[in-house]
């Protein structure tokens, strides 16, 4: 798809990684709205970038909230052509049983409701027109989960599964779908991350951090070419091989001797 011209929707675009998308975005040309749950980040970050990008108010754990958004980047824009779903959230890094259910209530509503409301918003008019493309944002953690980090990881592998799984739903319709997995990068969540960490130590995380302008210019790329996986942080590769090789290495024989595997009938 060439993006110029066409409109994208960024969520939780108020700062960070989805800043860094409306920007680069708007940098080829698109028509760009980004929202977040806090309006004065969206607003701020849509007069940074320029360009006619405009800035609305949006929860996205709401289905109105949702409507809302739609209509108002039809009117304002017209149809979406392109939804970046990368409105999310972390928790502090904690053993599982520290966390709250409340706290892994809101993960999930933000990180994985959010991510289910924007797609089942867009998919049937995409469907319709054959055309459009959604862009997910997981992690690296949503492939490599890591301790003090479960119920984040589990939100992540979730937003990676449902798109691997609706970007065959939606292959046939000329609807395209990416699932961005950033490692560490630039933001208000990554830098208020680890708050009790020395300064030194924090000085030293922050230069760590990728720029979200990166992410983003690796989106369009890979909305253009509709890529499924993209890769920002090339250096976990070494940690998913060695998940991956843990995996492969534990399939061998069928629990149940001499079981033969069939196909399973398409419904
Ligand atoms: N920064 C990193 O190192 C990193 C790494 C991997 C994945 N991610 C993911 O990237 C995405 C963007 O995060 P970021 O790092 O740019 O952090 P960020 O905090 O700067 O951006 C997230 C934005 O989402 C908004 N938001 C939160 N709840 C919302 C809601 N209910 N409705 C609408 N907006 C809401 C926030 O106000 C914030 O502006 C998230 O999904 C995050 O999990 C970030």
């Amino acid at each position: 798809m060439d993006v110029a011209g066409k409109v994208v929707l960024v969520t939780g675009g108020g700062g960070g990684i989805g800043a860094g998308m409306a920007e680069a975005f708007a940098e080829k040309g698109a028509k760009v709205a980004v929202t977040d749950i806090n309006p004065a980040y969206a607003q701020a970050e849509a007069e940074r970038i320029g360009r006619g990008t405009i800035a609305l108010a949006q929860d996205v754990t709401s289905p109105e909230s949702w409507a809302e958004v739609k209509a108002a980047v039809e009117a304002r824009l017209g149809a979406v052509d392109v939804l970046c779903n990368n409105a999310g959230i972390a928790l502090p890094f904690k053993p599982m049983e520290d966390i709250s259910l409340a706290q892994f209530d809101r993960v999930m509503a933000v990180n994985v409701r959010g991510v289910f409301l924007g797609c089942t918003a867009f998919m049937p008019e995409m469907k319709a027109r054959g055309s459009g493309h959604i862009a997910n944002t997981s992690s690296v953690n949503g492939q490599l989960p890591h301790q003090t980090f479960a119920v984040y990881s589990a939100s992540k592998f979730a937003v990676a599964a449902m798109s691997e799984a609706i970007r065959e739903e939606l292959a046939p319709f000329g609807v395209g779908v990416s699932i961005l997995y950033p490692g560490l990068t630039r933001s208000r969540m990554s830098e208020g991350q680890a708050p009790d960490l020395p300064e030194e130590m924090r000085k030293q995380l922050s230069a760590l951090m990728m720029e979200p302008i990166w992410l983003g210019r690796a989106v369009v790329r890979a909305v253009e070419d509709n890529r499924l996986h993209i890769i920002t942080h090339p250096d976990h590769l070494p940690a998913l091989k060695a998940r991956i090789d843990a995996l492969y290495a534990a399939f061998g024989e069928p629990a149940q001797p001499g079981y033969i595997a069939g196909r399973i009938p398409k419904g």
